[in-house]
Parts: C-alpha cells; sequence; structure tokens
C-alpha cells in the first residue's frame, strides 16, 4: 500500500498485518520508540479535528519521529489562493508522509496524484475516513477477539458520516455480518455505498427506528448528524436529535453489546450510558492512536518516489458539488466503475 485513501486500498491481509503491529503495539509501546526516527509527517487540517488531528501528532511523537502542518488553513498560503495541489507538491518535498482533512470528496485522491511521499486521508468532506475504521475494526478485534458473524447496527447520519461509509467498505472484507442501517430516509446511505454493499451482497436492512433492533446487536455504532454537510438548515432542524441512545434503551441491549462513537458527540448517547461497561467510545479514541502508529510506521518509512506526469483537466466530470474536481480544475478526468456504472474516480458519485 502506497497511500491510504480509501479502505478499498487494503488488503485483508495488508489489514491483518496491520493489525498485528498494532495489537503488538498495543502491547509493549515502549518497543517502537524509533520506529520513526527522523522521519517528519505533515498534518494539513482544512476541516476542524481533535480526534484525529491529535491521534496522528502523538502518534509520530511516540514512533520518535517530528510533526508540523496546519490545523487552519488560513494560516497558510491557501488563504492567498494557492492551489491544493501546489500546496501538496510543497509539503510532500518537506515531509516523509502526508495526512490531510479537507471538506470536499476526493479531497485526499486529489492530494495523492502530486505526493512523492505516501498521502492519508484523515477525511474527506461526506465521503471517507480509513483511518477511523482502523480504530473502529481494533476496538471490536481487542474487546470481541475477532470481526466475523457479528450483527451491526449503523445508527445516524448515514448520508453525511463519512466514518460509516468508510466502515462499509471495510467489513466487506469480513464473513457473515449482518448490518442494521438505521437511520430516517433523508439520512440514508447515498447511492454509491448501496451499489456497493449490494454488488458484494452484504446483508442488510434498512430501519428507522433503533428500539425495534437493538436487542439484535453485537456493536451498536452511533453518529453524530453531521450539521456542517446540510445546504438546508431546515432539514438539519428535522433531523438533529433524532436518534438518542440512553440507559433505557439499553435495558433492551445484550450484556455484552459493543457501543462506538467516532466522536464529537452531541446529543446522540446521553453521558449517563458513559459509565455502562458497553461503552467504548473513549477506548476506540485510544485504539485510534495505537492503529495510527501502525500505519505510520509503515507509510513514513517508504522511499521517495519520483513525480510521474498528471494528465491536465479542462473542466469537471463530476456534477457532485462537494467533489474537489468543482474547485480543483486541473484535475484529471478519473473515472472508475462501480457495480458496472461510470463513477468519479474522485468523490464515487455515478457521472
Ligand atoms: C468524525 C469525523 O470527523 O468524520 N470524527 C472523527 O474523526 N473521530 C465523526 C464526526 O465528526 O462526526
Amino acid at each position: 500500500m502506497r497511500h491510504l485513501i480509501d479502505f478499498g486500498d487494503m488488503t485483508r491481509q495488508e489489514w491483518d498485518e496491520l493489525y498485528r503491529r498494532c495489537s503488538a503495539i498495543i502491547d509493549n509501546p515502549g518497543a517502537y520508540i524509533d520506529a520513526c526516527r527522523g522521519k517528519v509527517s505533515c498534518n494539513l487540517f482544512y476541516e476542524p479535528s481533535t480526534r484525529t488531528n491529535f491521534s496522528f501528532q502523538t502518534a509520530m511523537l511516540r514512533l520518535g519521529g517530528s510533526v508540523f502542518g496546519f490545523a487552519d488553513p488560513n494560516s497558510s498560503s491557501i488563504a492567498k489562493g494557492e492551489t491544493l495541489k501546489d500546496t501538496i507538491k510543497m509539503v510532500s518535498s518537506y515531509a516523509d508522509v502526508v495526512v490531510m482533512r479537507n471538506p470536499r470528496e476526493g479531497a485526499a485522491k486529489a492530494a495523492s496524484l502530486y505526493s512523492n511521499v505516501p498521502v492519508v486521508n484523515a477525511g474527506d468532506g461526506g465521503h471517507m475516513h480509513p483511518t477511523q475504521t482502523m480504530a473502529d475494526l481494533t476496538t471490536i478485534t481487542r474487546l470481541r477477539g475477532g470481526v466475523d458473524g457479528l450483527s451491526i447496527g449503523l445508527c445516524g447520519d448515514l448520508k453525511n458520516g463519512r466514518t460509516v461509509h468508510s466502515l462499509i467498505k471495510a467489513l466487506e472484507k469480513f464473513h457473515g455480518l449482518k448490518f442494521y442501517l438505521i437511520s430516517p430516509r433523508e439520512l440514508a446511505l447515498p447511492e454509491y455505498m448501496r451499489a456497493f454493499m449490494k454488488e458484494r451482497g452484504m446483508w442488510n436492512v434498512e430501519v428507522t427506528g433503533l428500539e425495534a433492533v437493538i436487542p439484535q446487536l453485537d456493536v451498536l455504532y452511533m453518529t453524530r448528524v453531521q450539521r456542517e454537510r446540510f445546504v438546508d438548515p431546515l432539514e438539519y432542524k428535522r433531523n438533529k436529535g433524532i436518534y438518542i441512545l440512553n440507559r433505557r434503551k439499553l435495558a433492551q441491549a445484550r450484556k455484552d453489546l459493543l457501543i462506538l462513537h467516532p466522536l464529537p458527540r452531541v446529543d446522540e448517547i446521553d453521558i449517563d450510558v458513559d459509565d455502562d461497561p458497553r461503552a467504548v467510545y473513549f477506548d476506540q479514541a485510544r485504539y485510534g492512536m495505537y492503529a495510527r502508529m501502525a500505519l505510520l510506521m509503515d507509510l513514513a518509512n517508504q522511499p521517495r518516489l519520483p513525480q510521474q506526469p498528471v494528465e491536465i483537466g479542462v473542466r469537471p466530470l463530476c456534477r457532485n458539488p462537494n467533489c474537489i474536481t468543482q474547485t480543483e480544475h486541473y484535475l484529471p478526468p478519473l473515472i472508475k466503475q462501480n457495480g458496472g456504472v461510470d463513477c468519479c474516480a474522485f468523490c464515487d458519485r455515478a457521472l
């Protein structure tokens, strides 16, 4: 694996190896304090972040490497109108690995075209967030011994929640899973994710109520309604606060349920749930740091490769208003097939 843009970039075998390394780090972190000695990570956060940015930073520091970057793009030349291409060409000449979060779908894929060091997608709009998925899989595997055969409830904003999309992409690599997709109709999974599940025959049911399915679940993955992705404020108002997990609802759940949440939480889990042994979302955030250590050990130690020429585009092919190709017009017109349909290779939407 050269870049981590989408969980589909990783084979099941690569994930198993990464998980083994992550588990070894959790058991003996002191053995890895020089694993990235002399290496430098550039963290570009164009969107707010607490866990992802800090856990990437601490992961690199705990491996003996160093970190530079920004948490606010207005403090860089982006405020003067610099393109993503030029920013990436510059920072990838200073760093050994680039970690980027950006509000536009497909931004990390775009960055990877112009970088001569590995690029990690730390969240691209409402599209994907593969390193959160590494945290999620590590949590489930450490606490349940494995992922195969579990019934998993994904609850909340399945339309805009990038962590859900990445998690589904990853869970395709496991066997015997049942998915309960719990959301209001307006916030159901986007079409490209439904097509992905359908093409791979992933068992799922879509429901609007949490209480009816909670007794079935081994894992309940709660998510926040992603206010920043709504164009229509009324649509957000209609849907906010729609699912609230509380002690009463949990009384119906299995004793060994795992409650996950990528965080930040707004109101979708009552704070009195935090002390329930089934609530593992704070452990999940800590596992995320170890999973990122395992990833950085691999990527930051890869050789710098010469930059290949990239075709120059003239106008965006894709009509998704949130796609990176809408603002960075020089991007090449890349197409990929999802379920036999031509899709934008940056944001996955059907063309
Ligand atoms: C998530 C994200 O940024 O997508 N947070 C995170 O990285 N842990 C979830 C969210 O913001 O709701």
